[in-house]
């Protein structure tokens, strides 16, 4: 059984153009998506998507709901098991029930220490309305920062008394543990932890207390102002951003999250009516916490004071962001201001006009940063375009990179291709970054493991296996031309060449570089660790395309090593091909050897610098890889072009349910070509 909190936080979660967009190709229409009806049949489009409300409805047949009820009706699926596709969408960890004794304990203890914060919660909220010293310090502070008393309940503010243990003792009174207590931190050595402080709470997603904050109120230089809960079994810091749980709702609807550094500022910020806020607590941004946001929205504005530690703090920890694929846009506010101080200075109004005009997407705000910083000054401009370039680097999405580049080398007044160059570069060096220290964890954990358990199958660099189901039976069949076979089209209409304008290429050459590495190549190792081979590598990942291979001949040749490989314990020796009695076997072990290695001059121009290093002749398996990945690229784009023209005609013809089909299928490859695109740090991808 899966928990409540857990199916609260999937539902909080799912977006329903993000559900539906699974499905159903849809399209923009103001602050809506419409598209075509999955439930009936229809021609042109009736149902709509409502972001803001997250349903969806049919002014077709009727149909309508949230994403959870979609996937049930679509889908048939039963109601936890819609929750599960959506947990898995979202790469969300569900908690069930009734799982091992151990896991329930764990379980437990989690829900208990929550009550006993829970307790916590409500006693400092007591201590702030109900106490003299609580109305006449606490309350009135928070009175003069000029919180009303909804944001105090909304954010449950509290005060802590100047005592030595009044919290302690209530909660034990009340049941709770001092082994609790103390692991919350609540408690430290028999005292209370937090005294004479006003207090924010922390809350998960599902609005519990996870943990807390004290604000102190004296000025005193010694105390730090702000003293925090330490992590817990239900508090993991990296993975929090103050004030989601009471933004998640406006983040969705404006599809959008304001960043800013103070507890103090989200608060402020949405008793103005701003309140798709969030808070970074002041340190730099992690991992987790941009997992979370990126499971609201892509879009994310930092406000952060013009002066220098702000600009700073804005530098920092975006990087994280980047790489996560999110949009960030910057806004500085006037030196020596923070959100709410500028908030209140210039009213609500003014505020909200200023986010617009001031926000700045953060790249150019970079740019322009580090630029004005160098002024004429030669190495210094040279070092801020370099440093422009290892941030654009960070853009993982090649489209959006592609749309940078092209507006960046106008910027910096730079030819285009030596940005390439650059972000190239840097790309190169944080792939050898990343995959040294992946190596060195493997590595690592081999040695931990110490017993190998026999061979490891070979890792995919692409482990999509929904390409057989992707194509039609006979739809490609391999033919020496790219178009699709005519058999399969309908006879009334033209022929498909007029439809696919780009001059498509031949895979020949490829397919026969295939080949030339397997000969030369295919005994040694894959992977020294397994005794995995170059040739099941390239086989077993090549393995989903045999049917779109254009010589038949290569297809055949092929398909006898993956027979010999079923066969042996280890791949043919370079003699076997040198010896087969089939003769171009013979050909083309000595065309292998006779080539150089070097890849097709059309992949070179296409992908750029990535392969304009010398050939890694010493790397056999990073030529593999490479290679590999190229080799379905192109083959995925080819099926893109062929089967967005079959799109094209289906619409045309009215011929709905093979279209559905194939914009299905469109989606489906959209999303291997960006894959492999990453993958490969391409910045350029033509169509
Ligand atoms: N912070 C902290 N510990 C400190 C100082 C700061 O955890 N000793 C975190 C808090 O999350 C704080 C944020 O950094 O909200 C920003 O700090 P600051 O700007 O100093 O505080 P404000 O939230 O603006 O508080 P106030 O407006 O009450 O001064
Ligand atoms: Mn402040």
């Amino acid at each position: 059984m899966i928990t409540e909190e857990s199916v609260r936080e999937v539902i909080d979660t799912a977006r329903v153009e993000d559900v539906v967009g699974d499905f159903v190709n849809l399209r923009r229409r103001g602050n809506n998506y419409s598209g075509l009806c999955p439930f009936h049949n229809e021609k042109t489009p009736s149902f709509n998507v409502n972001p803001a409300r997250n349903i969806y409805k049919c002014f077709g047949c009727g149909v309508g709901g949230d994403p959870v009820k979609f996937l049930m009706e679509l889908e048939q699926l039963s109601f936890p098991d819609a929750i599960r596709w959506i947990a898995r969408k979202y790469n969300i960890k569900l908690e069930e029930k009734e799982v091992s004794q151990e896991v329930r304990e764990e379980l437990q203890e989690k829900e208990s220490l929550i009550i006993t914060n829970d307790f916590a919660r409500s006693f400092y909220a007591d201590q702030l309305f109900n106490t003299e010293e609580g109305k006449s310090v606490g309350l009135s502070y928070f009175r003069s920062r000029g919180f009303r008393k909804e944001v105090l309940e909304t954010f449950d503010l509290g005060f802590a008394p100047d005592d030595r243990d009044k919290l302690r003792k209530a909660a034990i009174a009340a049941g709770h543990k001092e082994e609790q207590l103390e692991k919350l931190g609540l408690v430290r050595n028999g005292r209370d932890f937090f005294r004479d402080r006003v207090m924010f709470t922390i809350h998960n997603l599902g609005g519990k207390p996870i943990a807390f904050a004290g604000r102190i109120l004296k000025k005193d230089a010694k105390a730090p102002k702000y003293v925090n809960s330490p992590e817990s079994e239900i508090y993991h810091k990296s993975d929090v951003l103050y004030g989601m749980y009471q933004a998640r709702q406006a983040v969705r609807k404006e599809d959008r999250m304001y960043m800013v550094e103070g507890y103090t500022d989200v608060i402020s910020l949405h008793q103005n009516g701003i309140r798709n806020v969030v808070a970074t607590s002041g340190t730099s941004l992690t991992d987790g916490q941009a997992a979370l946001v990126k499971r609201f929205t892509d879009n994310v504005t930092l406000l952060y004071d013009g002066d220098k530690a702000g600009v700073k703090a804005a530098l920092r920890g975006v990087d994280v962001l980047l790489t996560s694929d999110l949009n960030v846009r910057v806004v500085l506010l006037p030196d020596g201001h923070d959100p709410d101080s500028y908030l209140q200075a210039v009213g609500a109004t003014a505020f909200s006009d200023y986010l617009i005009s001031a926000s700045k997407d953060f790249l150019y705000f970079k740019a322009d940063l580090l630029l004005e910083e160098a002024g004429d000054d030669v190495s210094r401009r040279t070092k801020a375009i370099r440093d422009i370039g290892a941030t654009l680097a960070l853009v993982e999405d090649p489209l959006k990179r592609a749309g940078y580049l092209q507006q960046f080398s106008g910027r910096l007044g730079i030819e285009e291709s030596l940005l390439v160059n650059l972000v190239n570069t840097a790309i190169a060096d944080r792939r050898t970054q990343s995959r040294k220290t992946r190596e060195r964890e493997e590595r690592k954990a081999q040695r931990d493991r110490k017993k190998t358990s026999g061979p490891s199958a070979p890792p995919a660099p692409n482990e999509d296996d929904a390409w057989e189901g992707l194509v039609e039976p006979g739809w490609v069949s391999g033919t020496a031309d790219d178009n699709p076979d005519p058999g399969n089209l309908p006879e009334t209409d033209a022929p498909l060449a007029k439809q696919t304008p780009a001059p498509i290429l031949g895979h020949g050459f490829q397919e026969k570089y295939l080949l030339h590495l397997l000969v030369r190549d295919g005994h040694k190792l894959y992977d020294d660790s397994s005794s995995t081979s170059i040739a099941t590598y390239l086989t077993t990942n090549v393995a989903d395309l045999l049917g779109d291979f254009d010589s038949d001949a290569y297809r055949e040749l092929l398909q006898t090593v993956i027979a010999y490989l079923k066969n042996h314990q280890s791949a043919p020796a370079p003699d076997w091909y040198s010896n087969h009695e089939d003769i171009r076997w013979k050909e083309l072990s000595v065309d292998a050897v006779a080539t150089p290695y070097t890849y097709s001059p059309n992949w070179r121009e296409k992908y750029g610098l990535h392969l304009s290093q010398k050939m890694p002749e010493e790397n056999h398996r990073l030529t593999a890889e490479i290679f590999l990945r190229i080799f379905r690229m192109e083959k995925i784009e080819r099926k893109c072009r062929q089967n967005a023209a079959l799109v094209a005609r289906y619409e045309k013809e009215g011929n709905f349910s093979k279209l559905k089909t194939h914009l299905k299928v469109q989606m489906k490859l959209d999303e291997m070509r960006l894959d492999l695109a990453r993958a490969l740090g391409t910045v350029v991808l033509s169509r």
